[in-house]
């Protein structure tokens, strides 16, 4: 019997070189780790989403793992929220510049997002403003994503390490994400590196679960304390 070699793990800050397998990564775990080509099939617009910004204005709170040499997962970070460029606005620009709204692979939950939207604010089931959070107490933000194969071997943690430590030579103090209130592995994983959930789950304009169904908006927050002895002058 072969024994199969321990996997070779490396984390480290992210390179222009990987813009292009950040964004694969960002179309192919999508959907709570899983593709999303089911229902948004443009990649490009999907990972200017939620890549863009963090990807191509602050690259330095970027973090990307390799497994056995190839880049297999990403934390993407932003220091300040207030800087970062919203989806929604970054999927305004695609409307007009790649005609997302008319097209096969996108059409639908654009138009399903305008719809929704409006019959959350009729029926009063929520206001969808709501969902653009903004806390001066937990300013900084990030989105985490690792292919399949690179889960559950500690790289998460380590590309938290990473961050944390940014955010603390950065002096800051405060840090939320946003996930899916569905993707229940996420936010056991985010518990355990020291997030805790923070308000009510939102429904999301737009994207449907694989069996149909809202899918619903969960922030998370977690204060970063200073390092004891750590000297930030
Ligand atoms: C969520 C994710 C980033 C976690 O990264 P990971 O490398 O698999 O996690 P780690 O191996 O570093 O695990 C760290 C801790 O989280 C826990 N954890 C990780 N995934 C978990 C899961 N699915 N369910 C329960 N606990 C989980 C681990 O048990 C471990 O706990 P411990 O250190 O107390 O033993 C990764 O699984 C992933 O990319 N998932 C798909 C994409 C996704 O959902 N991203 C988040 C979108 S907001």
């Amino acid at each position: 019997m072969t024994e199969q070699a321990p996997a070779q793990i490396l984390v480290r800050p992210y390179s222009p070189d990987d813009r292009a397998r950040v964004r694969e990564i960002c179309f192919l775990t999508g959907y709570m780790g899983e593709p999303i080509d089911w229902q948004w099939r443009d990649q490009e617009s999907f990972a200017d989403m939620f890549t863009g910004y963090y990807t191509d204005v602050e690259p330095e709170s970027a973090f990307v793992a390799e497994l056995d040499g190839e880049v297999s997962g990403y934390l993407l970070g932003c220091v300040d929220s207030d800087r970062a460029w919203s989806p929604g606005s970054v999927a305004g620009r695609h409307i007009l510049r790649r005609g997302i709204a008319f097209r096969p692979g996108t059409a639908a939950m654009i138009w399903r997002t305008f719809g929704d939207a409006l019959a959350d604010i009729v029926t009063g089931r929520t206001d969808p403003r709501k969902l653009e959070f903004a806390d001066s107490r937990w300013p900084a933000h990030l989105h985490i994503d690792l292919l399949p194969p690179a889960r559950g071997h500690g790289i998460g943690r380590r590309l938290m390490d990473c961050w944390f430590a940014r955010l603390r030579a950065h002096r800051i103090t405060g840090c939320h994400l946003g996930t899916l209130a569905e993707n229940t592995g996420a936010i056991a994983f985010f518990e355990s590196v020291g997030f805790r959930v923070h308000g009510p789950a939102l429904p999301i304009p737009g994207p449907r679960r694989r069996e149909g169904g809202r899918l619903h908006s969960q922030i998370m927050v977690t204060e970063v304390e200073a390092l004891a002895g750590e000297d930030h002058t």
